[in-house]
């Protein structure tokens, strides 16, 4: 199962990623995260793991992959490795990825489309894109998760990210932002005939009754996580997420029984 984790800035997309990666893996799955947050450096530390090597590197590094694509052309297939060529074209499965490009903690492999590393050194749109014809030519077994921690915000659905996924996952923490984020999420993901559920994330019994308001049915929603001070100590100090949670326990059931 291909899963993307979405939503506003903050909201707790990378902790629930690795919440859940820990737990589909006490479940025996093999899991692959994808770091797609150019900006973020805290979630290899949830997962307790070193930062992976950018994978845009994998394709000469940022600049030749951006001039390759903004002249849509194939990469200089000349210099690149058989499975750079068939990533381009051809499914290919999560042992084919190259290991020097991935971060292991038992059965959980984490890669990084890539972060930003100095000023003026480009956008993250080449990153972005070489996820997007990643994740559209990677397939998962039935013992494989592959989640998708993205960038903020909806630009992957632009990107068309979305297009390959089997669903989408909005992480929603109490904020109009988030709130107004649900429909627009809602919207887009059934554009492309994906379906959207929803976590709401950072809880307590104030603000849940207009949290689910805002969610028109709310059979989506999965898993309704409280605001929990190890996870926000955890948190502040990049520390290794270890802990089990009732809530991601069923949350991970739920997900694969769609
Ligand atoms: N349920 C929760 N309870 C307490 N703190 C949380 C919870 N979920 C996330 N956080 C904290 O909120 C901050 C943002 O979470 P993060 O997962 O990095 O968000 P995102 O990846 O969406 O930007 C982190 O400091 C994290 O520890
Ligand atoms: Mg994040």
């Amino acid at each position: 199962m291909k899963i993307t984790v979405c939503g506003k800035g903050g909201c707790g997309k990378s902790t629930v990623s690795a919440l859940l990666a820990k737990e589909f893996e006490r479940m025996g799955k093999t899991v692959l995260v994808a770091d797609s947050d150019e900006s973020n450096y805290g979630l290899h530390r949830q997962l307790g793991v070193k930062l992976p090597r950018d994978f845009t590197e994998f394709f000469g590094g940022k600049e030749k992959a951006f001039k390759t694509m903004m002249a849509g052309e194939i990469l200089d297939t000349v210099k690149l490795s058989a499975f750079a060529k068939k990533f381009y074209s051809e499914p290919f499965t999560l042992n084919e990825i190259p290991e020097e490009y991935i971060s292991r903690n038992n059965g959980v492999m984490l890669i990084s489309s890539g972060k930003i590393h100095q000023a003026n050194e480009g956008c993250a749109c080449t990153m972005n894109s070489i996820l997007k014809q990643f994740i559209k030519h990677l397939t998962v077994g039935d013992n494989e998760v592959a989640l998708l921690d993205m960038e903020a915000g909806v630009e992957h659905f632009g990107r068309g990210v979305d297009n390959s996924v089997d669903l989408i996952l909005m992480i929603v923490d109490p904020s109009f932002e988030s709130l107004k984020l649900t429909k627009k999420i809602q919207q887009l993901g059934e554009s492309i005939g994906k379906p959207v559920f929803f976590v709401l994330n950072k809880v307590n019994e104030l603000v849940l009754p207009t949290m689910l308001e805002s969610i028109d049915d709310q059979s989506k929603v999965l898993a309704v996580i409280s605001t929990d001070t190890e996870i926000a100590r955890k948190g502040l100090l990049g520390d290794e997420l270890m802990m089990e949670i009732p809530e991601i326990h069923t949350l991970a059931r739920k997900i694969l029984k769609q």
